[in-house]
């Protein structure tokens, strides 16, 4: 009872003295959390730290509307408050503009971008020029001429901005209710008419974006190992994933290593992208464009592969982290010499890779190959077989398949990390010729609407799905000449190929599925019910993440492939959840994977009829063998890594003048220390103050 009655005596202290002291302006503060906010985070790898955090206790800046580039010398000279947090329209969002606020970080709190609602018309790339620069094939030791992208820049419009460490956060907010809230609290309060000096109280700004991990990915590792041993709190993670691949003739998955007399041709294309947020990378031209063609084309090769099956085996591969050094193809490769996937690199007998398909100037495709490896014979004879394969293929369906200038190295494709283990016939499908035709490779805006994929106003969402564009028009295309050509290369017969057709209404459906809502009916029908909650009504975020987690896409492509090469077994649910198709069957689970899909919800009700998937898909593990190996500064394997961080979030308010603030302070430690001499002299005294006997000592607060 005592303490009780002595702190409600200092609560009533305290008040009294605030209002009569004028501290009502603190009362007044006005907090706006922001509600969409994206971060840029920090990564590091074997000898660098990249990307953006704030202090542990988020970074305060003076709200400055940037106008123009020019307006940054208000920023960084001549502004009376800094430090500022700089609000960046897209258009301004720029190498030049960002690395001037670098350089002048003492004086810049933060960044937040406000989101374009259009895509930029002269493009726009955060990446660098070359992309995995250091980890392909061509290395000083391969061919000093061709490292380096000597011969092509592949992404001419890449400023590198993905790539630089910035020391304050960055954030990006969508142009809505919170735009606004920042605009108007500037224009009040900030703004410098006719050159004068803003008056206090000010709009500040303040966001939170700590990272735990330092300096490089060798130090945030060791610092894993000595935290785990005291608590299990981990300062960084690898960047990794699963892999997802199949195969047309079921393979002993649980036998590893080489298959004798097994001939497998490899059709691969990259899962993943990225941007310089931290979770917004549609990737619509540099990753689903090519995987949609694959796998619609490993869909339209189901029954020509069941009813005449070629002589030769075909591996659908497809790659998590190839934005990051190559994660899962350099797996895949690291995992097929040591004997630790179903066949090995003897096995291989040439790769097909889907590379960026998406946008086709006069519907043209290329088919690049590498030089290098085509100086042996036999290897060049069988390129020459796989482009033949291709562009008769190709004239069938009035597409044109061109070859570019021979002496012209490969893209960046995953393909690069197979030729790094040994010289095997392969190539690369891309739409262009040399430079990228992409202008938003790696950046937020290679999305749907980038490969004008749009939909008439007029539709339910039920009639998006199935509308078909152009472009899946032209995509499907694409997945029939793969598909035709993988049967050729497989040694299937000539008289079958050409009754070999990729489903456009497929096509259509995965477009819609990873570039405008995941969560539509077909998708829905295809997964496990426990995934429901991976399906959302925005476009698909296809950044790799840390390993060991399986990110979104990765599941969505497992469930999709199944249901495209696999075929429906009448068996209950329980047989086909624990991988078996009877309570005696102990075989079929290393063949095949089983999958119990939700399937279709009833007329008028939300129950499902489930059915059972058999299939080939199955999940490997995508994570840099640097990792495996501990050699967190390898040079022939990725050591990105992934900071940790405890809050990511931002707020604005009006802050009141340094000199009111130490007024505040001032006023808030004399009240302190009345108090505490009141407390004091109260508990001291308490007997005679308060005589009305004393409640049991259980009962304080
Ligand atoms: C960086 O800022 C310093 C002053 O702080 C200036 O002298 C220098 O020119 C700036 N460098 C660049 C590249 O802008
Ligand atoms: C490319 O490499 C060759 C040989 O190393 C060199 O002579 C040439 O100048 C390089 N070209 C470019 C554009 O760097
Ligand atoms: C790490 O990343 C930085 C920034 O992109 C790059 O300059 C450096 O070469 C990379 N280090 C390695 C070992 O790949
Ligand atoms: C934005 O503000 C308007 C009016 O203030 C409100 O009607 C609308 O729901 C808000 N939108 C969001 C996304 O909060
Ligand atoms: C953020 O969301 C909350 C609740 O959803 C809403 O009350 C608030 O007004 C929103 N803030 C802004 C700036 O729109
Ligand atoms: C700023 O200056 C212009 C012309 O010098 C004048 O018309 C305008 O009223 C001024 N604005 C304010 C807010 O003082
Ligand atoms: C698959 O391989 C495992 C391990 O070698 C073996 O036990 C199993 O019988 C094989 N299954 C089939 C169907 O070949
Ligand atoms: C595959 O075969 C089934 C039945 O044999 C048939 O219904 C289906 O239309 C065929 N699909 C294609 C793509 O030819
Ligand atoms: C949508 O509008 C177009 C014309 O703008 C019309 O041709 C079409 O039939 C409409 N579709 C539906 C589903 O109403
Ligand atoms: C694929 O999914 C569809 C539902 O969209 C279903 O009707 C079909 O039976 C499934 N096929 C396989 C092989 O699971
Ligand atoms: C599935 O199996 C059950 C029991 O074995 C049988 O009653 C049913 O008719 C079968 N369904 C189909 C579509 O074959
Ligand atoms: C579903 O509901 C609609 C309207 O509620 C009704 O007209 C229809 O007959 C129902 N269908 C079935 C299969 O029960």
């Amino acid at each position: 009872m005592d303490l009780l009655s002595s702190k409600w005596l200092v609560n009533l202290l305290v008040c009294w003295f605030f209002i009569g002291v004028g501290c009502n302006s603190v009362e007044k503060k006005i907090y706006v959390h922001l509600n969409y906010t994206i971060p840029c985070v920090r990564l590091l790898n074997a000898t660098h730290q990249i990307g953006c955090q704030s202090h542990l206790s988020g970074n305060v800046g003076v709200l400055h509307v940037l106008e123009s580039e020019e307006n940054l010398d208000w920023v960084l000279r001549s502004g009376l408050n800094p430090p500022y947090l700089v609000i960046l329209e897209s258009p301004l969002f720029t190498r030049s503009i960002m690395m001037k606020l670098k350089n002048g970080s003492s004086r810049v709190a933060g960044v937040a971008v406000v989101a374009a609602n259009a895509n930029p018309p002269d493009g726009f790339s955060p990446h660098t020029n070359c992309p995995n620069e250091n980890t392909g094939v061509y290395t000083e030791s391969y061919d000093p001429a061709m490292s380096h992208c000597n011969v092509t820049v592949w992404n001419p419009l890449g400023n590198g901005l993905s790539y630089e460490e910035f020391d304050f956060p960055i954030f990006s907010m969508k142009d809505d209710n919170d735009t606004l809230v920042i605009r108007q609290c500037y224009m009040d309060h900030n703004r410098a008419v006719n050159g004068s000096t803003p008056q206090y109280p000010l709009c500040a700004m303040q966001l939170f974006s700590h990272m735990s991990a330092v300096t490089n990915t060798a130090t945030c590792m060791r610092r894993n190992d000595i935290n785990f041993s005291i608590s299990p709190e981990m300062v960084c993670d690898p960047l990794g994933d699963y892999n997802v691949w199949a195969s047309t003739k079921p393979l002993n998955n649980t036998a590893k290593g080489h298959k004798d007399g097994e001939r497998v041709v490899v059709a691969a294309a990259r899962l993943d992208s990225r941007s310089f947020f931290f979770d917004v990378a549609p990737g619509a031209q540099s990753g689903v464009s090519g995987f949609v063609a694959l796998l619609a084309a490993a869909h339209a090769l189901r029954n020509a592969t069941q009813e005449a099956p070629p002589p030769r085996n075909i591996l659908y591969a497809f790659f998590q982290g190839e934005t990051f050094d190559y994660i899962g193809s350099s797996r895949m490769v690291y995992d097929m010499q040591n004997n630790q996937f179903a066949v090995d690199l003897d096995n291989i007998h040439s790769v097909l890779e889907v590379g960026q398909v998406g946008l086709r100037a006069e519907s043209k495709l290329w088919l690049h190959s590498d030089p290098v490896s085509r100086k042996n014979s036999s290897v060049d004879e069988e390129v020459k077989k796989l482009i033949q394969n291709l562009q008769s293929a190709a004239t069938d369906l009035n597409v044109s398949a061109e070859v570019p200038n021979v002496s012209q190295p490969l893209p960046p494709c995953s393909f690069q990390r197979f030729l790094r283990a040994r010289p095997i016939p392969g190539v690369v499908i891309e739409d262009h010729q040399s430079a990228f035709t992409n202008r938003f490779y790696e950046s937020m805006y290679d999305n749907a609407e980038h490969l004008n994929i749009s939909y008439p106003s007029n539709l339910t969402l039920e009639e998006q799905l199935e509308f078909v564009t152009d472009t899946a028009m032209a995509l499907t295309e694409v997945a029939t000449m793969v598909a035709r050509t993988l049967y050729a290369q497989a040694g299937g017969a000539e008289s079958q190929r050409n009754n070999i057709n990729a489903d456009r209404q497929i096509v259509t459906r995965m477009l819609y599925g990873f570039l405008v809502r995941s969560n539509n009916s077909w998708f829905q029908q295809l997964i496990p019910s426990d995934l429901m909650s991976h399906l959302t009504d925005t476009p698909t975020n296809f950044y790799v993440g840390v390993a060991p987690q399986t990110s979104k896409p990765t599941y969505l492509v497992q469930y999709l492939l199944a249901n495209l090469t696999g075929s429906t077994v009448n068996i209950t649910q329980e047989n086909c959840q624990n991988q078996r198709e009877s309570e005696e069957d102990k075989e079929n689970k290393h063949m095949y994977f089983y999958v119990w899909a939700q399937g279709a919800a009833l007329p008028n009700s939300t129950e499902r009829e489930g059915f059972c998937t058999r299939s080939t898909a199955r999940l490997v593990k995508a994570m840099s063998p640097a990792f495996d190996l501990r050699e967190y500064t390898s040079k022939d394997y990725s050591t990105w890594t992934e900071s940790r961080w405890k809050s990511i979030k931002g707020r604005i308010f009006l802050v009141a003048s340094h000199e009111l603030e130490m007024v505040t302070l001032g006023v808030g430690v004399g009240v302190l220390l009345t108090s505490l001499l009141l407390t004091y002299f109260m508990s001291s005294k308490a007997d005679i103050l308060f005589s009305s006997g004393r409640e049991p000592a259980n009962a304080t607060y």
